[in-house]
């Protein structure tokens, strides 16, 4: 029978905690999250088991990540689903602040990444979103102290911003990325998904399709600009509006218009109703 995990909601009951699962001279892996888990997370959750003794998953809604327009207050919150998967998954504790445990009355410091959280993706349409990831990130990374932290390959620039960060100010934590989830029809899960109405779910899968389709001809010849023309209008004919879709380097992140560049990923964000939806594949 599985354990229910430790939950954590202060800073002094985590410390505790932590150097509980310290002196038994274990290995931790942190899964950061918002909540609202799926497949995807419980991936995350399963790969950290494989790197480290113990396992540590953030639950929290980070309001420094969202712009007063987006959607911090109906982002959906299902504490109790999500405690039952941790439970199953033998997570040995679950970080779960409050607002003000967090950000103290009087917080006044903000981490503002360069370099791969200024490439011009999600950063051009979320200007405030990646300085509001860093700074909850680092606060995790020294809240924790990990030696590993697990991130979804999903949020494929956010994976690089935290990997560069943890380089940058020498955090000592290894940055793992983990493979997209996705359902059977292609879509990459994600807590958002929630928001689809019936319709916007049955078309979502075109994000997945369209670069899979465009990924095979560039690999087979065809120009960039003409496979990614080709599946920007499959995606808008499906009645998304994209803010974009993109080829660039898949660990610099700069712009590339053939594969002689290095590894090349394909990036894509899109609207549809009131949600909007992010992937990326290799190509
Ligand atoms: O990817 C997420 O769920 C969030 O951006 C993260 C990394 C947990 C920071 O709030």
């Amino acid at each position: 029978m599985s354990h229910a995990p430790l939950i954590a909601r202060t800073i002094p009951a985590l410390n505790r905690a932590c150097n509980d699962l310290k002196k038994r001279s274990a290995t931790i892996a942190l899964v950061p999250t918002m909540g609202a888990l799926h497949d995807g997370h419980v991936s995350l959750v399963r790969l950290a088991k494989k790197r480290a003794k113990r396992v540590v998953v953030s639950v929290f809604v980070n309001p420094a990540q969202f712009a007063p327009h987006e959607d911090f207050a109906s982002y959906p919150r299902t504490w109790k689903t999500d405690l039952a998967k941790l439970r199953d998954e033998e997570v040995d504790l679950v970080w779960n602040p409050d607002t003000d445990t967090m950000y103290p009355d009087g917080f006044a410091t903000r981490i503002v990444p360069e370099g791969p959280a200024v490439a011009g993706l999600e950063d051009r349409f979320r200007p405030h979103f990646f300085g509001g990831v860093a700074t909850v990130v680092a606060k995790l990374f020294t809240q924790v102290r990990p030696d590993f932290a697990i991130f979804g390959q999903k949020d494929y620039q956010q994976l690089k911003v935290v990997t560069r960060m943890a380089r940058d100010l020498d955090l000592r934590v290894s940055i793992v990325g983990a493979p997209v989830v996705r359902e059977r029809d292609g879509l990459a899960m994600s807590s958002r998904n929630v928001y689809l109405s019936a319709d916007e779910r049955r078309a979502a899968p075109v994000l997945f399709r369209a670069m899979k389709t465009a990924s095979k001809n560039i690999r087979a010849g065809e120009a960039f600009v003409a496979a990614i023309g080709a599946a920007a209008k499959a995606i808008e004919d499906a009645g998304f509006k994209l803010d974009y879709l993109e080829a660039r380097h898949a660990e610099t992140l700069a712009p590339i218009t053939d594969l002689s560049a290095g590894p090349a990923r394909m990036l894509v964000a899109a609207r549809i109703g009131t949600t909007r939806l992010i992937d990326n594949i290799a190509i």
